[in-house]
């Protein structure tokens, strides 16, 4: 590889810290492929950050010039920390008697399991920006790795997947319509836990609106989403505009059988091709390993997971728990629209299906019994105009018959058109032994 400028920036809190780096910058100048240029002067910085009580850290920055890819450098650096005493996978945020990071590197980024750079808080940190400084590094103008990054073409957001995938990282996706909540925060939240990246998406699919629904109005708020996305850990965002997603040609979609008839399905005619298709094409582009959906909308996880299944993509559809409020309203973007009251009446949805639950764990197995008292329920509020009422089998939402059930999952949907604009809320329950 040719020669170039890395940026190493060097950290110890334990021991003999100066004696420790400058072996540190002894150990690197005798590998072969690294020449050390130039060495900041060492200063002083409290531990800040999460983690035991410590004492406080020595930093510096050393500039080298080296031919080694940045991996093979990252591999130096680990056996020169191990070397230093350093225990390994070391834990967070503990005293360590030697710190490694790439910093910068001239003219090139890796973003891999283990190493990102620039590394991703290099400018938030002054015991690195002070001694790059020294060292006469333009650090204002300096490459910076932004998270989340937003990405607005397909082949971008395609180019940048592959990537991560290619330097060995597990990506997750979680597609959504943006105007997020805590709901949606939650998913991103289970994917920052189970995934070495995450995308998330907002996109508002008109595939999926009919023609007299609320595309045009449905709440955006790009500003506001990048925040939570940045808050919750998401390392890309994909907001493309309705022409990247489909040209003016676009014309096949993703019919969806039996998993997509009668509840919204019946509400709501191309409602599940349109979040099909759309699925299907984020699916194709990312190229995920997992991806999270809410059980907040559960006919639309099991047609998402039908859709997966029958087409083959190698990807593990990974179900999130419904996020409520307070009160329990299922949380989602149309509840901006509620009026006063309504928001008051609208409980009554969790209402109903948690009287079905304490009933099923009491005993009752009858499925038109359990659905008799969640009716009953909802008739009491004069608001909810109901759509449907549906008790079903756990997980492919197929119909269950009449008489004694084992378990299952209840919907509903009601309208309530007494507020800002009318809104149909959706929500489900899950029908266990235990609550
Ligand atoms: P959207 O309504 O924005 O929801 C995105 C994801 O967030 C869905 O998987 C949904 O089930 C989940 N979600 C919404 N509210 C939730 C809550 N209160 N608790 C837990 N999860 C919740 O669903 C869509 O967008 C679209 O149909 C989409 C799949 C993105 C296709 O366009």
């Amino acid at each position: 590889m040719r020669p170039r400028t890395v940026h190493l920036a060097l950290g110890s809190n334990e021991g003999d810290r100066r004696a420790s780096l400058e072996r540190a910058v002894q150990r690197l100048s005798a590998v072969p492929g690294v020449e050390v240029l130039r060495v900041s002067s060492f200063r002083e910085s409290a531990f800040v950050g999460a983690g035991p009580a410590q004492g406080a850290y020595l930093n510096g920055v050393a500039e080298l010039r080296t031919t080694l890819p940045l991996p093979a450098l990252l591999a130096v650096c680990k056996a020169i920390e191990a070397e230093a005493g350093r225990r390994l996978p070391a834990p967070k945020n503990h005293p360590r008697p030697l710190d490694l990071d790439i910093v910068l590197a001239e003219g090139e980024t890796f973003d891999g399991v283990d190493l990102v750079v620039p590394h991703p808080r290099w400018h938030l940190r002054p015991f690195v920006v002070e001694p790059l400084r020294e060292l006469g590094v333009d650090v204002e103008g300096a490459p910076r790795t932004e998270r989340p990054l937003l990405v607005d073409t397909p082949g971008a957001i395609a180019a940048l997947a592959s990537a991560w995938t290619a330097n060995g990282c597990v990506v997750g996706l979680v597609p959504t319509m943006g105007s997020l909540h805590e709901g949606h925060a939650s998913l991103m939240r289970i994917a920052r836990s189970e995934c070495d990246r995450v995308i998330a998406t907002i996109f508002v699919n008109p595939l999926q609106f009919g023609p007299r629904e609320d595309f045009a109005a449905y709440p955006r708020d790009l500003g506001g989403d990048m925040r939570l996305c940045a808050a919750a850990g998401v390392d890309a965002v994909f907001a493309p505009p309705v022409a990247a997603m489909y040209d003016e040609r676009f014309c096949s979609r993703v019919a969806v059988g039996a998993a997509a008839e009668g509840m919204e399905g019946a509400v709501r005619p191309e409602h599940f091709s349109g979040v099909a298709t759309v699925v299907a094409r984020l699916f194709a582009i990312t190229r995920p390993h997992r991806a999270y959906f809410g059980e907040k909308d559960a006919q639309q996880l099991a047609v998402i997971r039908r859709m997966t299944h029958d087409l083959g993509f190698p990807i593990r559809v990974v179900p999130c728990p419904i996020v409520r409020e307070p009160d329990g309203l299922a949380m989602s973007s149309r509840n901006v629209y509620l009026g006063a009251d309504d928001r008051r009446a609208s409980t009554i949805l969790f209402r109903a299906l948690s009287s079905a639950q304490h009933a099923f764990a009491r005993g009752e197995r009858d499925r038109d019994g359990l659905l008799a008292r969640a009716r009953a329920v909802l008739a009491s509020e004069p608001r909810a105009l109901l759509d449907y009422l549906e008790l079903r089998r756990e997980g492919d939402l197929e119909p269950l018959p009449p008489g004694p059930i084992a378990g299952g999952r209840m919907l509903v949907a009601a309208r309530f058109e007494r507020g800002v604009r009318p809104v149909r809320l959706l929500d489900n329950m899950a029908l266990v032994e235990e609550s």
